[in-house]
């Protein structure tokens, strides 16, 4: 891993060698690829398991993370190994979806499509009111589950989110490239939130407060251990109190990638999902057919109170539209169950989306969605 290690040192941050130390403590070397000259790494890349959920559903997902080929070694196609490497890794792990951050277009080469938008972030010139009866420290490993119990509260208004898993909330309680903090009211977490260190442009991220007293003693903490404006990272639950001060960002928006390698087995999970899409707009009384192409793929399956059954799969299907179908490129899918489109709205964005006669339906299928996604990387 030493190779690997200084690989992604030199390509990258020189933090990232210390995660890769903290991925494989936890984790193993499984999910880990290097590609080697003689004794030399000179390409590497790491999977990473997560949990995407969409509704009420955990779906399994992969992310790759880590990604670096020495410079001597770069346009040989070998990242585009490792990556085929890693989603035939995550196929053994039966994820059923991939989702990442990455360099912009890079991953799509791969698979991935721009499924729904990261967080933005907004400046803070001066520091909100702190509770003087709260308290602010590190968290530890001891915190984790009330780390994690905040953040689930924060996210309980998005359609899908994604928390850190217990070994990811590890690495970054002891990482060094950011710092976990923690707010108390007489002993109680009321508050979590991650900082990156406050030389060059301090962040804050990941706040997640019981209410604007818990948000404004965090935020002012962070604000007052620099000199430098704090950009706060403006997730779906900021508080009120901390959105209403932030100045807008200039910085364009980034996208999660996603990644569906295989529709079926994924529409077959989602089926409590789907089924409720029904029940709310009143068609949950009988069995609806879907023909659903890709172009290159098709399937055909029923969805209602008989749950969700595969009728058929295959290969090209040109004329979807006329046989009561609909059809959606590849790179849609992602978007299509995770992004904030909904099928309609990427019909009316892209010319190979096309819904036909069963519009209404894919619209309920499909609507527009909520995400919150958090990730080992600060996106
Ligand atoms: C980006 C990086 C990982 C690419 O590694 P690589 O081994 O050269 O990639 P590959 O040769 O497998 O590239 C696969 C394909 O993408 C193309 N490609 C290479 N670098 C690219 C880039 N930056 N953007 C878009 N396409 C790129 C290649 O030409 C190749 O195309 P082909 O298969 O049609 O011939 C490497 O340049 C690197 O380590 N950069 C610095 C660190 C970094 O940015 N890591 C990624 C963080 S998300």
């Amino acid at each position: 891993m030493a190779g690997a290690a200084r690989l992604l040192a030199a390509r990258g941050e020189p933090a990232d060698a210390d995660d890769l130390a903290l991925v494989v403590a936890t984790e193993g070397r499984d999910g880990v690829v290097v590609v080697v000259d003689g004794d030399r790494v000179v390409s590497t890349l790491t999977l990473l398991d997560e949990v995407v959920h969409i509704g009420e559903v955990a779906v399994p997902a992969g992310q790759v993370e880590l990604v670096a080929t020495d410079p001597d070694y770069e346009g040989r196609g070998l990242v585009r190994w490792a990556m085929e490497w890693a989603h035939e890794r995550s196929r053994g792990r039966r994820h059923l979806l991939q989702v990442m951050v990455g360099i912009p277009y890079f991953y799509r080469q791969f698979g991935y499509a721009y499924a729904t938008p990261v967080p933005t972030w907004g400046r803070l010139d001066r520091s909100p009111d702190p509770d003087p009866d709260l308290e602010v420290r590190r968290a530890t490993l001891a915190d984790i589950p009330a780390m994690d119990r905040l953040q689930r509260a924060a996210q309980s208004g998005a359609d899908v989110w994604m928390g850190h898993t217990e070994a990811c909330w590890r690495w970054l309680v002891e990482r060094e490239a950011s710092e976990q903090w923690l707010v108390e009211r007489v002993g109680r977490p009321v508050g979590v939130a991650r900082t990156t260190p406050s030389e060059g442009k301090p962040a804050l991220a990941e706040l997640a407060a019981v209410d604007d007293a818990a948000a404004r003693t965090l935020v002012s903490w962070v604000v007052r251990s620099t000199d430098q404006p704090v950009h706060v990272q403006r997730r779906p639950g900021t508080p009120a109190a901390i959105d209403a001060v932030l100045q807008p960002s200039e910085e364009p928006a980034e996208w999660y990638y996603g990644r569906v390698e295989r529709l079926a087995p994924l529409l077959a999970h989602l089926e409590p999902v789907l089924f409720g899409r029904l029940e709310r707009a009143g068609l949950g009384d009988r069995d609806h057919e879907v023909l659903l192409s890709t172009w290159r793929q098709h399937l055909r399956f029923t969805i209602g109170p008989s749950g969700f059954q595969l009728l058929a799969e295959g290969g090209p299907e040109q004329a979807p539209v006329s046989k009561g179908g609909s059809g959606v490129p590849p790179d849609a899918l992602a978007p299509l169950l995770l992004g904030p489109f909904g099928a309609v709205g990427l019909e009316e964005r892209l010319p190979d989306c096309l819904l036909g006669g069963q519009r209404g339906l894919m619209h309920t299928l499909f609507p527009p969605l909520a995400a919150d996604l958090l990730t080992f990387y600060l996106p």
